[in-house]
């Protein structure tokens, strides 16, 4: 933690994202009551709150507190997640031709992936709230992640993870103390069995977006790109979208940054890019009434995309149309080749998520979307480390 003296949090309400009912941050919630959807976080940005605040603060996502939900800073529960590198992909952009383009390498964080960003905050919120345990359905890095913010902060989680996940992201959640489940099937059938375990409601469920702050943390990657790239934002950023969050959350921060003026307009095309395997926003745009009547969803090597009913789609699709974005497929094998370039290339060990994202730039450029003179920033969610047991069955 920095020297200096933090002012307050800006927290004020929380707000449902679908019809703008409030309701208190010091309620225990999980979705809004009135419709059922995700509920956002709201701060006061009239208070005056300037970006030059932020010199010499810690170096990790806490440095934006004002706008985070903790109001207690003995309640944070940190291991140094965020403010992870902005690495610049020179070989991959002189081969290829793009002006420029930049990794914010989320590889760099506790337990491997961006996931600790979104845990680290609910977990610290969770405890805030006087909460002891916590469940979670999970692709695989979400649940490490709560593994390990749950022993820092003394509670008791159980994760729960389709069985085919690389025994990596299992391995992890016990050796933090989690109660492992794993289930035949994708995330949602995980999230089925959460819910059937926890009837009681004994354990707090933070599936994604069916709690209001791991959004929070997951927005800080939307701060971070403005402040390390000195306020200029990207033209285009390159998103591996599952649940969504992290588009979600990128363009909050986007939209809350502008209101504290610290951004101007133009902002980001966003970009989400599924496999695919497993493309539930490409089908939701094409066929809005009747796309989860007749989506199969199938298993993808990138685990952290096969999320076949997202509970935030209309959040996502609000994401999309408002930047002028859209979304992209990519099949099983660039993926896995894209993991091989990068590395050869830049030295660099994506996750498969992340290389996604790096094989949807061709059609980008193709399609027009992406510019000659555009920068674009691609977000590398998680190390391809823990993923090796799949690349060796391939
Ligand atoms: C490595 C990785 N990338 C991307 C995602 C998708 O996350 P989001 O909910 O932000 O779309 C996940 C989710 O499990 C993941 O583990
Ligand atoms: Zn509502």
């Amino acid at each position: 933690m920095g020297k200096q003296q933090y002012p307050y949090s800006l927290v004020t309400v929380l707000r449902c994202s679908n019809c703008n009912r409030s309701y208190p941050v010091s309620e225990v919630i999980n979705v809004s009551p009135c419709c059922n959807q995700p509920l956002l976080v709201e701060y006061d940005l009239q208070k005056t709150f300037s970006k030059e605040e932020l010199a010499g603060r810690e170096n990790d996502l806490w440095r934006y507190f004002e706008m985070l939900p903790v109001k207690e800073r003995v309640n944070i529960f940190s291991l140094g997640e965020g403010f992870t590198p902005i690495l610049s992909l020179k070989k991959l952009s002189n081969k290829y031709g793009y002006s420029s383009l930049l990794m914010k390498d989320e590889s760099h964080n506790p337990t491997g992936s961006f996931k600790a960003r979104g845990i680290s905050v609910a977990v610290s919120k969770a405890k805030e709230l006087g909460i002891k345990k916590i469940i979670i359905p999970t692709a695989g890095n979400a649940g490490g992640a709560l593994a390990a913010y749950c022993a820092k902060a003394d509670m008791e989680c159980i994760v729960i993870m389709p069985a085919h996940t690389p025994d990596v992201f299992k391995n992890e959640c016990e050796m933090y103390g989690a109660k492992l489940i794993t289930v035949k099937g994708l995330i949602n059938d995980c999230a089925k069995k959460a819910n059937e375990i926890n009837e009681k409601n004994e354990y707090f469920n933070i599936s994604t977006l069916k709690e209001p702050y791991r959004l929070e943390g997951k927005k800080t990657m939307g701060y971070e790109i403005a402040e390390q790239l000195n306020w200029h934002l990207p033209d285009v950023i390159v998103y591996p979208a599952g649940g969504g969050t992290g588009l979600i959350g990128i363009w909050k921060a986007f939209d809350e940054m502008l209101k504290l003026g610290w951004i101007k307009k133009p902002l980001p095309k966003m970009i989400a890019v599924q496999p695919e395997n497993c493309a539930p926003i490409k089908a939701a745009l094409k066929d809005p009434d009747n796309w989860e009547k007749n989506f199969v969803p199938a298993p993808t090597i990138a685990h952290g995309l096969a999320v076949p009913f997202p509970f935030g789609m209309n959040l996502i699709k609000k994401v999309l149309a408002e930047s002028n974005g859209e979304v992209i497929t990519v099949t099983e094998k660039e993926i896995t080749d894209g993991i091989y370039e990068i590395a050869r290339t830049e030295g660099i060990f994506v996750s498969p998520e992340g290389s996604a994202a790096w094989k949807a730039l061709p059609y980008l450029k193709q399609k027009g979307t992406i510019k000659d003179r555009d920068n674009i920033l691609l977000l590398n969610t998680a190390s391809g480390y823990k993923y090796m047991e799949d690349l060796h069955k391939r």
